[in-house]
């Protein structure tokens, strides 16, 4: 008899594919995109020069780094009819929805012949890369009744975002904290929505329906939705005494509820990119004024450090970024969407990486129903 290969719930430990994008070393918290440590990249890149690292594999010349900017700047506006097609959702409607639609939707202005073809390839990821902010920002103001703010081809990435949601251009602080913050979120190995663009991108679509597809994926509540969740959850802790907050943990614990912000597949400790994103945090609240929810946060992170450290349960990276993006003015329902604006280029390297020697993901199942019954005519069922 063939011998039943062991199921394991959410593929845990198993590899999905060979890659040279991004090491991540769970244990040691340590974090690597093509081979650079993250800490290193926050501190002195900005997102388009990671997104040029991430999707083409090495750091750009200064002349390639200014062609590419150059390019994005140049790709930033949107169609009108993708404009009027923002237009007839539902206002109550999630950003998240709003930005699969648009995205699908971009499939249909950007026919290319075939996904082999490298200028299609090229010209899909400088598009996604420069249109997602676009249809964010856009479709937040047209919710409210707003015109959409036309993109600025001054201003870098991350300014670019703050400037088209409200149309002030931000301080250099406002706009380099932004900017860390998406460097942070490009990439991360193969979790649930890398996985999903990997998936869709093996069976050569084009690249829309990947990037719509994974951002399917990326808005669900354990992946990227968990940022919107931190603070939901924060806001309704009434007494902040650490007393307090030590029974709030315990009792949550008790009822097997997770604590959102906390605990990852990869680490087991704290996740690094949750130290870069708290140190970025206190530098805003030194120059804006602390939040009520920073110090609960961190006050939730000693106690849950004591309750279940030990189970390598630690804040990851959603932890602290929905309280450096509240400190931003940015609407709560909006964090995910930008997480999908960073983690595009991830997706798009792995796309490309998947296309080398792409092969058609189709895993096997484990039968557990039965076979071979007897049909029953309608008429004669109970
Ligand atoms: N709060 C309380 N207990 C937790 C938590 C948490 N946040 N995370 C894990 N655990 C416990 C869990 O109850 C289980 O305990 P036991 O063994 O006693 O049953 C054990 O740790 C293993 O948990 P798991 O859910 O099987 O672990 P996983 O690797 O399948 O899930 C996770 C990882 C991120 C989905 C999970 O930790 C979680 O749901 N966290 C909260 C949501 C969150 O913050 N998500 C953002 C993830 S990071 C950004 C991203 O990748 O999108």
């Amino acid at each position: 008899m063939a011998q039943v290969p062991e199921y394991i719930p959410g593929l845990a430990g198993i590899p999905a594919a060979r890659t040279s994008i991004c090491y991540i070393d769970g244990s040691a918290g340590k974090l690597q995109y093509r081979g650079f440590p993250i800490e290193v990249l926050s501190e002195r890149c900005s997102y388009e020069e990671v997104a040029y690292l991430l999707v083409f594999g090495h750091l750009p010349s200064a002349s390639q780094l200014e062609e590419f900017r150059n390019q994005l700047v140049s790709e930033r506006g949107l169609k009108f009819r993708i404009i009027d097609l923002l237009k007839t959702l539902p206002e109550s409607g999630h950003p998240m929805d709003a930005l699969t639609a648009a995205v699908a939707a971009m499939g249909m202005f950007y026919k290319g012949d075939h996904i082999a073809d490298p200028e299609f390839r090229r010209l899909s990821v400088i598009r996604l890369i420069a249109k997602l902010p676009t249809i964010v920002t856009a479709w937040h103001r047209i919710r409210r009744g707003d015109d959409p703010i036309k993109p600025s081809h001054e201003l870098g990435h991350a300014a670019n975002f703050l400037y088209m949601l409200e149309g002030e251009v931000p301080t250099r602080l406002a706009e380099r904290v932004f900017d860390v913050a998406l460097i942070l979120h490009a990439e991360h190995s193969m979790n649930a929505s890398t996985f999903t663009a990997r998936v869709t991108g093996s069976t050569l679509t084009d690249p829309y329906a990947v990037v719509a597809s994974a951002i399917g994926s990326l808005a669900g509540p354990l992946h990227g939705g968990a940022n919107e969740q931190v603070l939901t959850m924060l806001e309704r802790i009434d007494d902040r005494s650490p007393h307090a907050v030590r029974s709030w943990a315990e009792d949550r614990l008790a009822r097997k509820d997770k604590v959102m912000g906390f605990g990852h597949r990869v680490y087991k400790v704290k996740d690094p990119r949750a130290t870069i994103l708290q140190g970025l945090a206190t530098k805003l609240f030194k120059k804006f004024g602390s939040t009520p929810d920073y110090d609960l946060a961190v006050e939730l992170e000693g106690q849950m450090a004591d309750l279940v450290g030990n189970k390598g349960i630690y804040p990851n990276v959603d932890f602290y970024s929905g309280i450096v993006y509240q400190k931003l003015g940015i609407p709560m329902d909006l964090f995910t969407p930008i997480f999908a604006i960073s983690r595009v280029a991830g997706w798009l390297a792995h796309l490309l990486e998947q296309l080398e020697g792409n092969r058609i993901f189709r895993p096997s199942q484990i039968w557990v129903g039965e076979t071979d019954r007897a049909f029953v005519p309608i008429e004669e069922r109970a």
